[in-house]
C-alpha cells in the first residue's frame, strides 16, 4: 500500500490546530481558512473517487445550492441563521447540537469534513493506517452511534425540518440499535481508497457504505417505508398501513404521501375509491400500524392499493399492491 503525501497530514495537523483554537460557541469565523483547504470534498476525492461521487449525487452535497432552500433563504432578512446546517464546520466539536456555520466553500453544502473530521484528523469505521488519518476506528462510525453525527441537524425543528432523530430514540429501531446508516446508507463492499495517479487500490476490500444517501427521491426506498395489507371482513375492508422507517412518514412539511384505496366489483371494475393522505399534519408516526375501514363492494373480489409521493410540483407512484380474495 503507498503511503499517502505528506502533505495531507500536515494539513490535517493544521486542521486540528485550527478546530482546537476555535471557540465551542462560535460561529466559524475563528477557524483560519488556510487550514480549510485540505479538507474540501474535491481534495477527499482525489483518493476516494467512488465514494466522493455517490456523495455528489446526494441531497448533502446540494445542501447549499438546492432551489427551494435559496428561494427560502431570499425571503429572510438574517440568512446566516440557516447556514450552520447546510454549510456546516465539521460536526463532532459539538455533537447533538447544530453545527457552526463554514465561511469557504458554502455550495459544497454537507461535506466530506462535516461528518469525518475530528481533533485528531480524519476519523471512520475501520482505523485503517492511512497518514492524516485518525489511527483508530472510531464508535461514532457504527449503525447506532452515527445517530449522533446525523443528530446535529436532523433533530430541529426549524424552517421546514422536523425532527426525525427524536422520533427514532423512543422507536423500536433504538431498541435494536438500527440506525440512521442501516436504511439510508446500505451496504457496499469495495476497496475504500486508491492511489490518485494509477487509479489502484491502496488497502482492502472492505464492508463500508453507500454514501448516495437514499432518499424519498428513489421510489423503492420510499416505498419501503410502508407495509400494506387489505382485507375483506364480513361488509366491511380493512386496510393496514405499517409504518416501516425509522421515524414519522412523511418526515418534511411539504412532502405528502397518498394512499388509494380502490376496489373491484364482482367484474373486476373499479367501484369505490378511498384516499388516506399522508402530511406533517397527519403524520404516520413511528412503529404506528394505521387501519382504515371502508364498506365492502358487494360481491367485490379485491382491491388495489396505489401509493403516490407528492412534492414540489412533482407526483411519483412509489408503489402499486394487488389483492384478492
Ligand atoms: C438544525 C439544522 C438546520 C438549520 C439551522 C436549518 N436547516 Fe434547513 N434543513 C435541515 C435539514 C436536516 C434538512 C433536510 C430535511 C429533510 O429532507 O427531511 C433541511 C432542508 C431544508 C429545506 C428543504 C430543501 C429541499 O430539498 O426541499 C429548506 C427549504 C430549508 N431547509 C430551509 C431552511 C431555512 C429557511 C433555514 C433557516 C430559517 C434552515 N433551513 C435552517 C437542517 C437545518
Ligand atoms: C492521498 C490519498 C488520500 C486522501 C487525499 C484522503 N484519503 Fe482518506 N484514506 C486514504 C487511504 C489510503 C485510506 C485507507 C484505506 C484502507 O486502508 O482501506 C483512507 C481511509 C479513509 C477513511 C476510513 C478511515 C478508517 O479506517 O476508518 C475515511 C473515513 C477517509 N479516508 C476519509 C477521508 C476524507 C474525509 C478525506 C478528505 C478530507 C480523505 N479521506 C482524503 C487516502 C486518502
Ligand atoms: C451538517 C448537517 C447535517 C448532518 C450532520 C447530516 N445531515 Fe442529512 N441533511 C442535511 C441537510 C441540510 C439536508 C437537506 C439538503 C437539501 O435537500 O437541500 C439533508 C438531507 C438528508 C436526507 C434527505 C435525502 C433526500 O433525498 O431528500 C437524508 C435521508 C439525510 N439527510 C440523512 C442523514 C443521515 C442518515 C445523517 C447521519 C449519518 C445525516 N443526514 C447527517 C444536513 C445534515
Ligand atoms: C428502518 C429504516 C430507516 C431508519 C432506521 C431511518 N430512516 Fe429515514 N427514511 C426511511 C425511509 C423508508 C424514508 C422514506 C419515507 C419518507 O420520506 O418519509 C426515510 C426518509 C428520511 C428523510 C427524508 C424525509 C422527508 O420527507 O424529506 C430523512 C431526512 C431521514 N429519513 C433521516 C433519517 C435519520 C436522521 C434517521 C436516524 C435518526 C433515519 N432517517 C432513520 C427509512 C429509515
Ligand atoms: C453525513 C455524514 C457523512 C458525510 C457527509 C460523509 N461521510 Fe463518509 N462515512 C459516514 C459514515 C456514517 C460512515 C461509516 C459507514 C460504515 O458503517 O461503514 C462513513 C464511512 C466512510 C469511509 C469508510 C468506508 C465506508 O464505506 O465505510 C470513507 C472512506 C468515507 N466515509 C469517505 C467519505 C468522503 C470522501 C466523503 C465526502 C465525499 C464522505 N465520506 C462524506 C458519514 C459521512
Amino acid at each position: 500500500m503507498s503511503a499517502a503525501p505528506a502533505w495531507l497530514s500536515t494539513l490535517v495537523v493544521l486542521l486540528a490546530a485550527g478546530m482546537a483554537t476555535q471557540p465551542a460557541t462560535g460561529d466559524g469565523s475563528a477557524s483560519p481558512g488556510a487550514c480549510r483547504r485540505g479538507v474540501a470534498a474535491a481534495d477527499c476525492a482525489d483518493c476516494h473517487a467512488p465514494i466522493a461521487e455517490e456523495w455528489a449525487h446526494s441531497a448533502h452535497a446540494r445542501a447549499f445550492t438546492e432551489p427551494r432552500w435559496l428561494a427560502a433563504l431570499a425571503t429572510l432578512d438574517r440568512p446566516e441563521r440557516c447556514h450552520g446546517c447546510h454549510a456546516p464546520e465539521p460536526v463532532q466539536g459539538r455533537l447533538g447540537r447544530p453545527p457552526a456555520a463554514r465561511q469557504e466553500r458554502r455550495d459544497a453544502g454537507v461535506d466530506c469534513a462535516a461528518c469525518h473530521v475530528n481533533r485528531s484528523g480524519i476519523a471512520g469505521p475501520f482505523g485503517s493506517a492511512a497518514e492524516g488519518h485518525q489511527p483508530d476506528a472510531d464508535p461514532l462510525f457504527t449503525s447506532a452511534n452515527a445517530v449522533n453525527l446525523c443528530a446535529s441537524c436532523h433533530d430541529t425543528r426549524i424552517g421546514p425540518v422536523l425532527p426525525l432523530v427524536r422520533d427514532w430514540r423512543a422507536s423500536s429501531f433504538a431498541t435494536k440499535g438500527h440506525g440512521c446508516i442501516r436504511c439510508h446508507m446500505p451496504r457496499e463492499e469495495r476497496a475504500i481508497a486508491f492511489e490518485p495517479s494509477t487509479g489502484a487500490a491502496t488497502g482492502p476490500v472492505r464492508e463500508g457504505r453507500s454514501h448516495e444517501l437514499l432518499g424519498p427521491g428513489d421510489p423503492d426506498f420510499a416505498a419501503s417505508a410502508f407495509w400494506i395489507d387489505v382485507a375483506r371482513r364480513g361488509t366491511r375492508l380493512e386496510l393496514r398501513i405499517r409504518n416501516e422507517a425509522g421515524h414519522r412518514v412523511p418526515g418534511l412539511v411539504g412532502r405528502v404521501f397518498e394512499v388509494e384505496l380502490t376496489q373491484q366489483d364482482e367484474r373486476g371494475r373499479d367501484a369505490g375509491r378511498d384516499l388516506i393522505v399522508l402530511s406533517a399534519d397527519n403524520p404516520l408516526f413511528v412503529d404506528e400500524t394505521r387501519r382504515f375501514r371502508a364498506v365492502a363492494a358487494p360481491g367485490g373480489r379485491g382491491a388495489r392499493v396505489v401509493v403516490t409521493h407528492a412534492f414540489a410540483g412533482q407526483r411519483t407512484i412509489v408503489a402499486r399492491h394487488e389483492f384478492s380474495w
